[in-house]
């Protein structure tokens, strides 16, 4: 069954979590280059934008909830706001530039099933030779199935990143609670890949 998920409450619970280990490889990858220009697709409130800003990036932070990109802009901690764009937009139907990283944390499972694969050639299409891309990928395991969720098996996983360079790839299973107070089963893929020179 469908569900409305009420982004504002994911918002205000899940507000500046510790750096994500994708967003870890992705600067440990990336070491002594200068950082170049990223798309965080689904940013929400900003909890990697602000990582990817501070760590020198010039971000195009987009989401479809106006909220999410509110709570971005009225962030104190922004280091640099001429290097942050927005865009409220849905990315089923957005245009993506030619960056040198892709970014989506637990983002692209909302992504209406049918436009994933279009989606996927966008993100494809976008990154830069050289460029890296970072998101987390729900499993056929996860609790939220149900939902009607753009959900993926690792062999899935595997195709879709055929050509690039697997960096990380870590496969979670586990019982916690969600931002709504749920316990909730998270059958979750990390990946992070780069695309070749
Ligand atoms: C679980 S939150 C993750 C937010 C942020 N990436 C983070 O890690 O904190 C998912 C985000 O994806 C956004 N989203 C869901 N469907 C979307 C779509 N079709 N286009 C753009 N953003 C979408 C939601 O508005 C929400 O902010």
């Amino acid at each position: 069954m469908k569900k409305d998920w009420d982004w504002n409450v994911y918002y205000d619970e899940r507000h500046d979590p510790p750096m994500r280990a994708t967003l870890e490889q992705v600067f440990g990858y990336w070491e002594e280059r200068a950082p170049g220009y990223a798309v965080d697709l689904g940013c929400g409130s900003g909890n990697d934008t602000i990582h990817m800003l501070k760590a020198g990036w010039r971000v195009l932070a987009m989401d479809k909830t106006e909220d999410g990109i509110k709570r971005l802009m009225d962030r104190p901690d922004i280091p640099d706001l001429s290097k942050l764009e927005t865009k409220v937009a849905e990315f089923e139907d957005y245009v993506l530039p030619s960056v040198d990283w892709v970014n989506a944390s637990y983002a692209l499972p909302f992504c209406e099933p049918d436009a994933f694969p279009d989606l996927w050639r966008k993100i494809r299409t976008a990154l830069k030779p050289g460029g890296v891309f970072s998101a987390h990928f729900f499993g056929p395991h996860d609790g939220w199935v149900k939902h009607g969720l753009t959900i993926h098996t690792r062999d899935e996983l595997e195709t879709m990143l055929d050509g690039l360079n697997i960096l990380f790839f870590d496969e979670i299973e586990e019982d916690t609670a969600n931002a709504y107070q749920k316990t909730k089963h998270w059958h979750v893929f990390k990946v992070v890949a780069s695309c070749p020179q």
